[in-house]
């Protein structure tokens, strides 16, 4: 099998575990990196030992040696970067959310398909095995018919320093505001959160989505950056399965980091996934249990990162999940969010 040879694009936060993610892949090197940020692009490429350093990401899709590239710019450059690797006959992996608008989405997953690539979307907590049991579960009709959902993605950045404080450093701020690419904490973590409940939960019917921006700087202005982006939702949803649930994300929650998780309750049973405490356990409550309230833990092998399977896919010639396609979708419930929290309506997917 030849060596694949992945470009990086971006050179932030994130692009740190896609690199490492794969330096750790048998039969993959990362031959180039690009930053709009010079200095930047070229510690990172010292750092891993790529060999190829560029600030123009056309340049490096034109020019480098790559099969692939993985995009990890802020969210509104994703469609253009992809929309162009693709052009170029690039298997590409982007960052979520996969665009900042639905047509861009979908413009990105036909080009994506008609081209033939492999094309997917970093929703990175399918690596969850008990992500992936719950969905058997269900669709064996382990806990009979959905009823009800919970699911929560909760941080705490925006009041806690541990990771950084957002008033100084760029990383946080474009996150804060709209003219600077992002779409606020639904595009950032409300868009993992709708692929992780629906992954295993079913497709939305409709959504009433609240977004909340509360204030936090004079003006709402903080170094150039105007903090418009929301930073909290509550979502109501239907399923097509009749199921009725509620979703709540927030920047604002003290005492959790980083928190993931969900409980689906069926008429028979109900599963339950706690990121906080393993990726790789699902709670259950079958059976006899139910008559207790009783919860037992069922533990799982770690499942593949999705830049394992994005690998995977381009040796085997095939996209696995999550692709563009699936990117595209979630980007249809994101739309259809903003849109219920600005008519202050129930829509419809
Ligand atoms: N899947 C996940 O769990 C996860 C986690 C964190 C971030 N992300 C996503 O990754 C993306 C990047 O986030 P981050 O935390 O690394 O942000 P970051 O601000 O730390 O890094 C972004 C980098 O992109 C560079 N950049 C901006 N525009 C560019 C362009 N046109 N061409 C080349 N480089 C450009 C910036 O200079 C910066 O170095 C975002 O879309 C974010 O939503 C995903």
């Amino acid at each position: 099998m030849k060596t694949i040879k992945v470009g990086i694009i971006g050179a932030g936060g994130m692009a740190h575990t896609h690199a490492s993610d794969f330096a750790d892949l048998e039969g993959v090197v990362i031959t180039a990196v690009c930053d709009v940020d010079q200095e930047r692009a070229s510690d990172f490429a010292t750092r891993y030992g790529i060999s190829h350093v560029y600030r123009d990401s056309a340049r490096l899709i034109r020019e480098a040696d790559v099969d692939a590239v993985s995009i990890v710019t802020p969210d509104r450059s994703h469609a253009p970067i992809t929309l162009d690797a693709v052009g170029a006959g690039l298997h590409t992996l982007c960052e979520k959310p996969l665009a900042t608008t639905v047509a861009d989405a979908q413009e990105m997953a036909g080009a994506a398909m008609k081209a033939g690539l492999v094309n997917m979307v970093n929703f990175s907590y399918r690596r969850s095995s008990a992500l992936h049991a719950a969905r058997r579960m269900i669709d064996e009709g382990r806990i009979g018919r959905l009823v009800h959902f919970e699911g929560h993605y909760l941080q705490s950045w925006l009041i806690s320093r541990a990771w950084g404080d957002w008033r100084t450093e760029d990383r946080w701020l474009w996150r804060l505001s709209t003219e600077r690419g992002s779409s606020g904490a639904l595009g950032d973590i409300g868009v993992h959160l709708l692929d992780f409940v629906t992954f295993p939960a079913g497709d939305i019917e409709w959504v009433d989505c609240t977004l909340r921006t509360l204030p936090k700087a004079d003006g709402a202005r903080m170094r150039g950056y105007k903090l418009d982006a929301n930073d909290s939702a509550v979502i109501t949803a239907s399923l097509s399965n009749g199921a009725l649930g509620s979703l709540h994300l927030s920047r604002w929650a003290s005492g959790h980091l980083n928190t993931i998780g969900m409980t689906l309750y069926g008429e028979r049973g109900a599963l339950r996934i706690d990121l906080d405490q393993s990726w790789e356990t699902l709670w259950c409550c079958l059976g006899e249990d139910v008559e207790k309230a009783k919860w037992r833990r069922r533990t799982y092998k770690r499942g593949p990162s999705v830049i394992e399977r994005f690998v995977r896919s381009i040796k085997r010639g095939k996209s696995e999940q999550p692709d563009f396609a699936r990117g595209a979708y979630v980007q249809r419930l994101l739309q259809a969010c903003f849109d219920s929290d600005l008519n202050r309506a129930r829509v419809k997917i």
